[in-house]
């Protein structure tokens, strides 16, 4: 599909933060939204104007000059840090090329099965890549020294949410050896621009390889401790729950590293497409330590596989951006694909197997219907 193709022509829609004209607004206030299929094909690193935004609360308006980030819990040395102080060379600045994806990505498949009330649709479009530039968790959490009952790290950012029981500052952790692994960032810079304040300006973490909700914007607190965060969430959201139990503090599976998951963005779902030779084009994405070792696609629901052409390597924590030349005859096709990581894994075929009351972890096989014009 063309870009803006769907947008109401000579319609002036006008889209917050800089986001790309036909962006798919999910919600407007706290402002949620995806990019087209089509515009996120376009580059393996996002240009900003496409990558997806997932907020719980307002964006908050912060004064980089006056903004401080505290360091603090289970250290030997508390840390009150300005920008410059992170930037002034004190800590060796660190480029990590990494995707981000947000748990509830490709909801929209398992809501299609069952519904999931007060979760918003999200196409495959909650998922980008960046290269972020910053200083290593690692650095600042040894300026600060870490203290022998040190486990976790935690970030809370500056933003409130209404949408958590009780309404509070979002925030969640990693293990502290996944903090001090040196992909892990605190980053100002996205794509070579200053961080935008909607993807969490003037700093935000950075955890390659962990569900979104990890890499926490408008950082300004990380506390190191003996136990997980226990705020909102991490105890009670991004968990996945069993088909029958409802949501709450501990209960479910705490979402931490990214599943398998893979899409195709061109040609778009339902898109008419001419019969003869077709560039089918997606992405795959492995999350954790993982990479991805093989893409198939299937004109036949899965009997037959045809194996795609990875391209660019962006490096170990980068989605991989897939394409396969297929021959289609007039007439309607469903297309679907699957990727294999490096540990021999591969996705579940029906969105009906992983359905869970949140929407999280939509990682079955992609699929998209086409009609092929003779
Ligand atoms: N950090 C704060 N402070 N507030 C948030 O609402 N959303 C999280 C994460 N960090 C969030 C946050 C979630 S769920 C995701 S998927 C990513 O940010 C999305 O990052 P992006 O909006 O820059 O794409």
């Amino acid at each position: 599909m063309l870009r803006g193709a769907g947008v109401p022509t000579g319609a002036s829609r006008v889209i917050p933060f800089g986001k790309a004209a036909d962006t798919i607004v999910h919600e407007e206030e706290p402002f949620n939204a995806e990019p087209q299929r089509a515009a996120l094909a376009e580059r393996a690193v996002t240009a900003l104007d496409d990558f997806y935004v997932r907020n719980h609360g307002s964006v908050p308006c912060i004064d980089a000059a006056g903004w401080r980030l505290r360091v603090e819990g289970l250290v030997h040395h508390t840390l009150d840090l300005g920008l410059e102080d992170l930037r002034d060379g004190r800590f060796q600045n660190a480029e990590v090329t990494a995707t981000l994806q947000c748990a509830g990505n490709r909801r929209a498949g398992l809501a299609a099965v069952r519904p999931i009330p007060g979760e918003a649709p999200w196409g495959p479009g909650a998922t980008a890549t960046a290269t972020w530039l910053g200083v290593r968790l690692a650095d600042v959490i040894d300026a600060a020294g870490a203290q022998t009952r040190a486990r976790h790290v935690s970030f809370v950012g500056v933003d409130r949410s209404e949408e958590a029981e009780p309404p509070q500052r979002f925030g969640g952790s990693v293990s502290l050896e996944k903090a001090r692994r040196p992909e892990v960032l605190l980053a100002w810079e996205m794509n070579g621009e200053p961080l935008p304040s909607v993807h969490g300006g003037p700093l935000r973490a950075v955890v390659p390889g962990y569900i979104g909700a990890r890499s926490v914007k408008w950082l300004n607190r990380i506390e190191l401790r003996a136990d997980p965060f226990d705020g909102y969430f991490q105890a009670t959201a991004y968990r996945l729950l069993a088909a029958d139990e409802q949501p709450g503090p501990g209960v479910g599976i705490a979402l931490g590293e990214v599943a398998l998951n893979a899409d195709i963005l061109v040609p778009d779902d339902g898109s008419p497409v001419p019969a003869g030779p077709l560039d089918v084009r997606g992405y795959a994405f492995a999350g954790g330590e993982r990479f991805v070792s093989r893409v198939d696609v299937s004109c036949d629901g899965g009997m037959t596989w045809r194996q795609a052409e990875l391209l660019d390597d962006l490096g170990r924590w980068a989605w991989r951006f897939w394409r396969i030349r297929l021959d289609l005859a007039a007439g309607d096709h469903e297309l679907v694909v699957r990727a294999w990581d490096s540990s021999a894994a591969t996705q579940p075929e029906d969105p009906a197997t992983v359905w869970n009351p949140k929407g999280y972890v939509n990682n079955a096989w992609g699929r998209i219907r086409i009609a092929a014009a003779p």
